[in-house]
């Protein structure tokens, strides 16, 4: 069975699709940490974040391994660095090439291709599986969003102002619900769960009330 999990910025999907993937012994596939791994080797790289070409020809050459949560790039564990106010700012440029995100799908697919899975992303239940048997559009109100980023800023040791974040989510929103290709959207057939107001261990409570009876269904 394949959970997608998609939804804009700061909405929790990691934290969800983790405690997801721990709880149904499923493997826990994290999409945007692959676009961010390729921003991260642009920017060290000086690529030019416009040219298409040239990070899909990078972006070929580069081995992704996940153990567990953290992300290995050509063998090197760039998990910490792919979460800076850089790469965040940068991402969205990056992944809305068509060639790089044809690239990243196919890879998507073949890593999740032995199913037992909770992906998460923006395009997931619209492109990447489709056909996936449960889907989540998550989302949370701005200023949840907003004060969740700042705390993640401050485990980093990044000391960012709320009104700086906010004009960053809004911005990375903007671009990756507006792009030409696969826009973040709520797929047609994705159940909305707004956790505003709902604590990570209600929040697993209520997707697993809906998973059960897909799983049986499913017989998984
Ligand atoms: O979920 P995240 O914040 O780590 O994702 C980083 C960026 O990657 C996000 O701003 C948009 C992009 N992304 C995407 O375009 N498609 C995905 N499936 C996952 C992420």
């Amino acid at each position: 069975m394949i959970v997608a999990i998609d939804g804009p910025a700061g909405a929790g999907k990691t934290t969800l699709a983790r405690a997801l993937a721990e709880r149904l012994g499923y493997t826990y596939l994290d999409t945007g940490a692959m676009y961010r791994a390729l921003t991260l080797v642009a920017m060290k790289e000086g690529i030019d974040p416009e040219d298409e070409e040239h990070l899909f020809e990078r972006a070929s050459s580069l081995s992704f391994r996940f153990e567990g949560t953290r992300l290995f790039v050509d063998d090197e564990d760039v998990t910490n660095e792919i979460r800076t106010r850089s790469v965040n700012n940068l991402v969205s440029v990056v992944c809305r090439h068509r060639k790089v995100r044809e690239l990243m799908v196919s890879l998507q697919r073949q890593l999740a291709e032995k199913g037992g899975v909770v992906v998460e992303g923006r395009d997931i239940g619209t492109v990447v599986f489709p056909s996936a048997e449960l889907k989540i559009y998550l989302d949370a109100s701005l200023s949840e969003r907003v004060k969740r980023r700042v705390k993640e800023f401050e485990k980093l040791g990044e000391d960012v102002g709320l009104e700086m974040v906010k004009q960053e989510i809004q911005e990375r929103d903007r671009l990756d619900s507006t792009r030409d290709i696969s826009p973040l959207k709520k797929a047609c057939d994705a159940i909305l769960l707004d956790n505003t107001n709902l604590s990570v261990d209600e929040e697993v409570a209520a997707l697993e009330r809906l998973i059960k009876p897909v799983a049986k269904r499913e017989k998984v």
